[in-house]
């Protein structure tokens, strides 16, 4: 957000003459040893395991069973890639034909790693209920991030959570780990372009970048190695620093983001319709999708598209000579994203995943000022015409609830089967900047907290039913509880 323009400029007249020491993590002695990692949907029966290494590795390969105690199939590949100025190398490899929503173990071969867990998708048109998590604009704890007090006693062991962690989000999430199936993540990780932030960094702008992200998806791994995490892009994954500034090539233009999830995320699905121009379009989606930036999955009762707010549409934020300053992208052909979006929505058939959602990085609809009116003329029009039931964004570091709206306007049937969006901003979950005061009110805002940290758990109760409930972090306590109401009467929803 702005504020860390000052910042940037301001700290180094704090600490003029103050030594540098950015908090790199130790070097593990055993260099295959696994770290940072994720897992993610990549297909309707497969998930990708991507970890890093202080070393790059031949020939990456995943041991996975149905028991602790029976590896008894591997996955390998030859991905392990890097960039200028990272100490590690991002590796990745996909696990395929999976049996449907069942528990799996798996370990990352390594002469030095665990085993660990995770559920694996659920099939398309699966009406089984289940939850996701909505958590934006986390940042890393500790030294380099924003500590905050907590009860040792609320602490969660499993999966195991490192005791020095104070992050209330993170901790909240190992708490009720078994209350949700995967977790949506559109944008502001580490916050590791705000190394500026803190003093200690100041002279080592290099490493402070890389060490911040490095401790970030340390931090993460409890979570995001057993839940598919499925990230956009946000303007902290941009650049080692807002606006861009004196960045070394390997920290611009989304080069740490890519690396890290461009080949663990999906491109849109093949579609399971009977209907012929469903399988078009899903086929068309398929080929203009672009993961990390902008893909789709479908996971049991719901479709869920993430997007690219900050660069490939017209005046998108971030990209060159954008009011950003971050000069990054374009990563498609012009209009390449709106392109996917409309083929990937029209692909959808409601009697198969009868909910859509639609998740990105910067809101229109937000309390305390305007917000991205690019994004709001690229996007809006398009989640209307195809009946998109819920967008989620981030980026203004609140919750915030709107009922369902378009074009400025309330939908007269309020959250009884709209046919507008209903929307909502869950950039609560705790970051180095701080939370955003809810501000000036908007007319449909229906729910805005920004006292502690909080974030969304979405429920999908059965095909016509969902339940949004915004939780505190630190303490578990439900802040706000809304149910839509949707019909979903068409196959195909175009209006
Ligand atoms: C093995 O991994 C653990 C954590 O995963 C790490 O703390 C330890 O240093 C590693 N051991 C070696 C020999 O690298
Ligand atoms: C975390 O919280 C505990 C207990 O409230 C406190 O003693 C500790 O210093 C905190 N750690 C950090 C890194 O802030
Ligand atoms: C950013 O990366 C993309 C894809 O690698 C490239 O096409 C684009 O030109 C780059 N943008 C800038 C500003 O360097
Ligand atoms: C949106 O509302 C404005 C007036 O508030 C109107 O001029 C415009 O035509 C509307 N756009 C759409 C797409 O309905
Ligand atoms: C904004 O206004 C609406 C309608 O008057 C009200 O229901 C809502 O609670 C208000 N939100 C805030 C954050 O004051």
């Amino acid at each position: 957000m702005v504020s860390l323009y000052t910042s940037v400029k301001a700290l180094p007249l704090l600490v003029a003459g103050a030594l540098a020491t950015a908090s790199l993590p130790t070097k593990p002695a055993d260099l295959t040893t696994p770290v940072q990692q994720r897992i993610a949907v990549h297909g309707p029966n497969t998930i990708s395991i991507g970890w890093n290494t202080y070393e790059k590795l031949d020939r990456p390969c995943v041991q996975y069973g149905l028991s602790r105690f029976a590896l008894f199939e591997r996955a390998c590949s030859t991905s392990s890639i890097t960039y200028p100025t990272s100490r590690t190398w991002a590796n990745s490899v996909a696990l395929t034909g999976l049996f449907p929503a069942t528990t799996y173990y798996y370990k990352i071969v390594s002469s030095n790693s665990t085993v660990e867990q995770f559920f694996s998708p659920r099939m398309p048109g699966d009406k089984t209920p289940f939850a996701m998590n909505a958590i934006i604009d986390l940042g890393v704890y500790g030294a380099d991030g924003y500590t905050i007090q907590m009860d040792m006693s609320k602490r969660d062991t499993i999966p195991f959570i490192s005791p020095s962690m104070n992050h209330t989000t993170i901790s909240r999430l190992a708490e009720t780990i078994n209350d949700y199936e995967f977790i949506i993540h559109p944008g502001d990780m580490g916050y590791a372009d705000d190394w500026g932030m803190v003093p200690a960094d100041i002279d080592d702008s290099q490493n402070a970048y890389q060490a911040i992200l490095e401790q970030f998806f340390d931090q993460l791994a409890p979570i995001a190695g057993r839940k598919p995490y499925m990230a956009s892009p946000g303007n902290h994954e941009s650049a080692c620093q807002e606006p861009v500034g004196d960045c070394p090539n390997g920290q611009r233009n989304f080069t740490d983001f890519m690396t890290r999830f461009g080949n663990t995320l999906p491109t849109a699905f093949e579609s399971t319709s009977h209907n012929f121009e469903a399988k078009v379009n899903a086929n068309k989606a398929k080929l203009l999708a672009k993961p990390p930036f902008w893909y789709s999955f479908e996971y049991g009762m719901v479709h869920v598209t993430m997007l690219d707010t900050e660069t490939d549409f017209a005046d998108a934020p971030d990209i060159p000579g954008g009011p950003s300053g971050l000069d990054s992208g374009p990563f498609g052909a012009p209009n390449q994203q709106l392109q996917f979006l409309e083929a990937d929505l029209a692909a959808v058939d409601r009697k198969i995943t009868p909910w859509v959602i639609v998740a990105g990085h910067r809101p229109w609809y937000s309390t305390g000022g305007p917000g991205c009116l690019p994004c709001q003329a690229a996007f809006e029009g398009l989640f209307y015409k195809y009946g998109v039931d819920l967008a989620v964004f981030g980026h203004v570091h609140n919750s915030q609830r709107f009922m369902p709206v378009f074009n400025s306007t309330a939908d007269p049937a309020g959250m009884n089967n709209p046919k507008a969006p209903m929307y909502i901003v869950a950039g609560g979950a705790g970051n180095i900047e701080g939370l955003s005061d809810v501000g000036s009110n908007l007319s449909f805002n229906a729910f805005a907290y920004a006292d502690d940290y909080s974030y969304p758990t979405i429920k999908f109760l059965d095909p016509n039913n969902m339940q949004i409930d915004f939780f505190r972090s630190s303490t578990g306590e439900l802040l706000d509880r809304s149910k839509l109401y949707k019909a979903h009467k068409h196959q195909f929803t175009v209006q």
